[in-house]
């Protein structure tokens, strides 16, 4: 394995200001306090949860080279540095948000992040070796009933509803049923089988109202039928998108919305952002140099077709595998996950975003400085 790690530099000095948090405590008129972010989904989202629970290294990215544009070393994150909810706390002023599993974790001023790589909204997916999101929604209840205990009902209720919640959810569910074609799959009908992931996930965001929360930042789903992985796939590595796999990923996202602006009518004071991930990104995979990148199609660390097998560290069964020299050009990090250049531009979009491009009438920075008292 041929590697040339000279990406990996400069980051540091940078990384260790994210640590200060640049709140606006002690300055009255301005905010009582920061938000709180709180976050929930898979390895899209996963900041090293699952660096202490026992699964498969294919659901790990505690080694190297994940992680070390930015931060030098890995930690877990299916990257080479940030993730969107690692970007999105610095324009939010707060502190990297750190995973709810790192020992020692009690203050949860800043929030915290429950997500797991592989997890789905449905239990099934990758049973046994991922938190589902029912079990990070238990582990939320869990940080409520802290909090009540240290600020009191009413001032924990406060504190819930200024929070903002995010979501990357649902990906694995359909990848996971494409892989393994399960009974479980074949029985339902697409429409079915969306139907239970949107069912199962609004009402985790019902419960979370029932605490408190009101503002929420669901990502849609990307053309997952695009990543390395799926592309070689494909007999004769024609390297074309797996159809069947965008479908679902573009039903998943209409049934959502519809979801969505539904719960909004119920919900009293219910605010979320919805961005349309999958457009932009469909012109990101699909015509890489008109967004900056030179390679849209073979993931910078892999190996096979397209690295698209998930082989990325060699610490997954397959040991060979190949890493790019200069990861700036790629817009897929390993055989899934995208780079960290990917998600810097996704997450300004999605922080202030032209509405034509979110889809939805409230970007993630009106969501966090929009007042529910007034
Ligand atoms: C971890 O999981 C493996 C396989 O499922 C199992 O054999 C092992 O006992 C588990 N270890 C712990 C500490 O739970
Ligand atoms: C939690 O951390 C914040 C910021 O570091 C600090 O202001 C606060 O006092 C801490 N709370 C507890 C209970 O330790
Ligand atoms: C999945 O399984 C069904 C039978 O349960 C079979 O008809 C179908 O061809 C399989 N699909 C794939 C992609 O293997
Ligand atoms: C949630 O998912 C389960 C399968 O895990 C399914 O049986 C159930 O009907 C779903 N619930 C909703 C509300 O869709
Ligand atoms: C990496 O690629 C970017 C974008 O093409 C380019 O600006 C940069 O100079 C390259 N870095 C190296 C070290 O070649
Ligand atoms: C927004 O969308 C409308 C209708 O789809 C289009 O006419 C307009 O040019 C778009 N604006 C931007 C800034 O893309």
């Amino acid at each position: 394995m041929a590697i040339a790690l000279r990406f990996q530099i400069l980051v540091l000095a940078f990384c260790a200001s994210l640590f200060i948090p640049t709140s606006a405590y002690g300055h009255p008129g301005l905010h009582k306090e920061h938000a709180a972010l709180f976050i929930f989904g898979d390895s899209l989202f996963d900041v090293g949860n699952n660096d202490y629970i026992n699964t498969s290294t294919n659901f790990q990215a505690n080694f190297s080279p994940y992680g070390e544009t930015f931060f030098g070393y890995s930690t877990g994150r299916f990257s080479n540095g940030r993730l969107i909810p690692d970007i999105i706390a610095e324009y939010a002023e707060l502190p990297l948000i750190p995973p709810y599993l790192q020992p020692g974790l009690h203050n949860y001023t800043y929030g915290v992040n429950f997500a797991s790589a592989g997890a789905g909204v449905l239990a099934e997916t990758h049973q046994g070796f991922v938190i589902d999101l029912k079990t990070q929604r238990s582990y939320f209840k869990k940080v409520v009933k802290q909090l009540r205990h240290k600020l009191g009902h009413a001032e924990a209720f406060t504190f819930l509803s200024d929070a903002v919640y995010l979501f990357s959810v649902g990906g694995n569910d359909y990848f996971y049923q494409f892989q393994t074609n399960s009974s479980f799959f074949e029985s339902h009908s697409p429409e079915q089988y969306v139907g239970m992931v949107v069912g199962n996930l609004t009402k985790v965001i019902k419960e979370i109202y029932k605490k408190g929360g009101r503002k929420f930042g669901i990502t849609s789903l990307p053309p997952i039928g695009c990543v390395p992985f799926a592309r070689a796939t494909k007999p004769g590595n024609t390297g074309t998108c797996v159809e069947e796999l965008n479908a679902l990923a573009e039903l998943h996202n209409t049934v959502l919305s519809e979801a969505l602006l539904k719960l909004k009518g119920k919900l009293q004071g219910l605010k979320y952002s919805y961005p349309d991930i999958y457009t932009y990104l469909n012109g990101v995979f699909n015509d890489p140099s008109n967004y900056g990148f030179k390679e849209g199609k073979t993931a910078c660390c892999g190996s096979g077709p397209y690295r698209g097998i998930l082989s990325c560290g060699g610490k997954r069964g397959v040991t060979d595998y190949q890493l790019c020299d200069n990861v700036t050009e790629y817009v897929f990090f390993d055989s899934v996950h995208p780079t960290e250049r990917v998600y810097q531009k996704v997450s300004e979009l999605w922080w202030r975003h032209s509405p034509n491009v979110t889809g939805s009438y409230i970007n993630l920075k009106e969501l966090f400085e929009v007042d529910l008292l007034i």
